[in-house]
């Protein structure tokens, strides 16, 4: 079992970006946590962060050559992309929607998402365990 953890722009920043919204923890921290939960629920976990649109969308179709599920935070383009939209539903694996923060209880644009629609399910508000709780989902099957 190979799980993709994809993390979207800004969120490199993570630790120093907002630390009452996102959290403490860096990048590095959430991926070293999800790379453990991993070896106990039995997955390989890989992760990357990428600032630019198309670089998530080559990362969402090479993920179809090789995992078995996605882990996505989008960041930003959560709200706007439809080209990452088309890139989920092209690539034909699992992939779970994932925000550090409730977006539902913020400024009303991040209420909507353009990717849910096309996701097996979402999980937001639970700081590093939205992905936590993604991950042990995909590794569950
Ligand atoms: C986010 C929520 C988005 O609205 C925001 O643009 C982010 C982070 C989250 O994890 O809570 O960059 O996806």
């Amino acid at each position: 079992m190979k799980i993709f953890v994809l993390h979207g722009p800004n969120l490199n920043l993570l630790g120093t970006r907002e630390p009452e919204v996102y959290g403490s923890l860096s990048l590095d921290d959430i991926n070293n946590k999800l790379i453990e939960l991993g070896d106990e629920l039995g997955a390989e976990v890989k992760c990357l962060q990428s600032n630019h649109e198309g670089a998530l969308i080559d990362a969402l179709h090479d993920a179809r050559k090789w995992a078995d599920g996605v882990v996505f935070n989008p960041g930003g383009y959560t709200h706007t992309s439809v080209a990452l939209r088309d890139a989920i539903s092209a690539i034909q694996i699992p992939v779970i929607e994932v925000h550090l923060s409730n977006v539902y209880a913020r400024e009303e644009f991040r209420h909507a998402s353009m990717i849910s629609a096309v996701c097996k399910g979402k999980i937001a508000g639970l700081g590093w365990k939205s992905y936590a709780l993604a991950l042990r989902a995909l590794a569950e099957g």
